[in-house]
């Protein structure tokens, strides 16, 4: 398999984050194919159109950044029900200029982890619901809704539980397969 650059994006601020601690995990199990840069989203500014013609200068380098990566991961927490308001400035960032979102086309993958039982359901598919709009095909299955986030690492930040383990590793060793399938003249 080709090597691929993926720009993680954690959807959380917090410094002891679950999401973070996942976002660490998932790196660590992924195959040797893919490469990882966590990708920060706190300096950025709230997206304002009237900006577009003169932009921070932290959007112009999140944009150009994230061009350069081959795929995108997310992992986020949920907030009230949907998207922390966080990574959807990150991706309102991204998408424009109009005609110039940085999202086009870039092959993706989105799971949510929460310390509440259903995992970030409601944030995990409103995320999915802004890609398809973005044109980020977004890897379908296996889904990653991690709940009871609390108990599943210890102090060093390793996961604990086998079961979610062999999940993160398969979740990581099929997006490898939907990168390659998935990055512009990669497909056959
Ligand atoms: C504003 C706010 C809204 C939240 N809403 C939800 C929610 O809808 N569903 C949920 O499972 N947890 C919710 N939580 C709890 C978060 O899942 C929890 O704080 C989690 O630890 C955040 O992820 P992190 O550890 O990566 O920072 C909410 C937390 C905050 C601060």
């Amino acid at each position: 398999m080709a090597q691929h650059k993926i720009a993680v994006i954690v959807g959380s601020l917090r410094k002891e984050s679950f999401n973070r601690k996942m976002a660490m995990a998932l790196i660590k199990l992924s195959p040797d194919s893919l490469t990882f840069e966590i990708v920060e989203i706190g300096g950025l500014a709230l997206y304002n159109q009237d900006l577009d013609e003169n932009p921070p200068a932290a959007w112009v380098e999140f944009r150009e950044r994230i061009r350069k990566f081959d795929g995108v991961l997310f992992v986020t927490p949920e907030y009230n029900r949907s998207v922390p308001g966080v990574l959807k400035n990150a991706i309102d960032v991204g998408s424009r200029p109009y005609g110039k979102s940085v999202w086009d086309g870039k092959p993706g993958a989105v799971i949510s982890v929460s310390p509440g039982a259903i995992g970030g359901f409601g944030a995990n598919h409103h995320l999915r619901q802004s890609m398809v709009f973005l044109n980020v095909p977004v890897m379908q299955q296996p889904e990653a809704y991690i709940g009871n986030a609390a108990n599943l690492f210890d102090e060093k930040g390793n996961l604990t539980s086998d079961s979610t383990r062999e999940h993160a590793a398969k979740f990581m060793r099929v997006f490898a397969t939907w990168v390659e399938t998935n990055t512009p003249g990669g497909r056959q």
